[in-house]
């Protein structure tokens, strides 16, 4: 891969309707994963084996992930925050996984109710199982700059967290402005510090819009050598656990700032702003990406 290419994985799926409040019937995640599927995004992230307790909005994660057509170049991960989770994915034929932690405490217990070290107590047996099964393992780490319960987050713990995970065999640490507080200069100090202990290449982007600052946090990312940015069309997103966070950073805006920065995606940017308006429609939302609200007045 050049270093004019940057992998966009899309969250839509998954962050992007775990938070939503209405039933979302299966079928029309179904439709939406493998519309998303024909756009040249090489990651769909599909859904979470999570407790339908805690998120009930991924209750249909068996039936979502075993229903859609699955493409032989596109990766579809799923969210699995134990062993349980683990194995539903496996009986599923999941062949990605992504585990999902965080540099706080408080966060944590609200999230996955255990504290950051226990998590790690959880996951690790969980990489070693899915490793036996040939599975790929992303880990997500939450609150990378700002945590809703307790404030600025120190950057030697993000690091600390993230290399932990990248030592027990993630392949990809995603670093998770989880209620999009960050701005380039907290984004800056913060990946100049993980960068000293994982490589940047394993690095990936995970932007919350919140503050009006993803774009330029990604312009900040992509300038430090960050090549893998998770986002969601119509900039969909949230979690049920960070109280006034705001939607993903949108697909369609990423896709029209990488355009117009001589970056290669593979992502059609048209066939993306089209899935946006459908399920925004769908939803009963307007479309929260800029691009595609430009493009479609057109
Ligand atoms: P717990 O209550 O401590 O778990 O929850 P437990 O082991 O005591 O089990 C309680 C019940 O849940 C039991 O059922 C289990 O069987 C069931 P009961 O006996 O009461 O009927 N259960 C499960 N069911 C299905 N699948 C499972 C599972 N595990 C237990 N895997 C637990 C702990 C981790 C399960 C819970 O806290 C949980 O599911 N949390 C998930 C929260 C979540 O999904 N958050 C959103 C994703 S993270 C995010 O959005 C951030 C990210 O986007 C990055 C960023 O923006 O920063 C990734
Ligand atoms: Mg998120």
């Amino acid at each position: 891969l050049s270093s004019r290419f940057v992998k966009i994985v899309e969250v839509g799926p998954r962050d992007g309707l775990q938070n939503e409040k209405s039933v979302i019937p299966a079928e029309t995640k179904i439709e939406f994963i493998n519309r998303l599927s024909d756009t040249g995004l090489s990651v769909v992230e599909t859904t979470s084996f999570v407790s339908p307790k805690w998120v009930p909005q991924m209750g249909d994660a068996t039936k979502v992930i075993t229903s859609i057509k699955k493409k032989e170049n596109v990766s579809y991960p799923c969210l699995t925050p134990n062993i349980k989770g683990l194995d539903a994915a496996i009986a599923a034929g999941v062949k990605e996984v992504a585990v999902f932690l965080a540099a706080s405490d408080s966060f944590s217990k609200k999230n996955i109710n255990c504290t950051v070290e226990e998590s790690f107590e959880r996951v690790k047996p969980l990489i070693a199982k899915a490793k036996e099964h040939g599975i790929l393992v992303r880990g997500y780490v939450s609150c990378v700059v700002g945590c809703p319960y307790e404030g600025p987050t120190d950057a030697k713990r993000v690091a600390e967290v993230s290399k932990r995970l990248y030592d027990m065999g993630c392949y990809e640490i995603s670093l998770g402005d989880t209620i999009g507080v960050g701005t380039p200069g907290s984004f800056h100090d913060m990946l100049k510090i993980v960068s000293q202990v994982v490589p940047m290449k394993a690095l990936a982007v995970h932007c919350h819009d919140t503050y009006g600052q993803a774009l330029a946090n990604i312009h900040c990312a992509l300038e430090m050598g960050v090549r893998v940015v998770d986002s969601s069309v119509a900039g969909l997103g949230g979690c049920p656990y960070a109280p006034g966070a705001s939607g993903n950073v949108a697909t369609e805006d990423v896709v029209y700032m990488l355009q117009g920065m001589k970056y290669e995606t593979g992502v059609d940017l048209q066939k993306a702003i089209e899935i946006g308006n459908w399920i925004s429609d769908r939803l009963g939302r307007s479309n929260g990406s800029k691009a595609a609200r430009a493009l479609t007045l057109k």
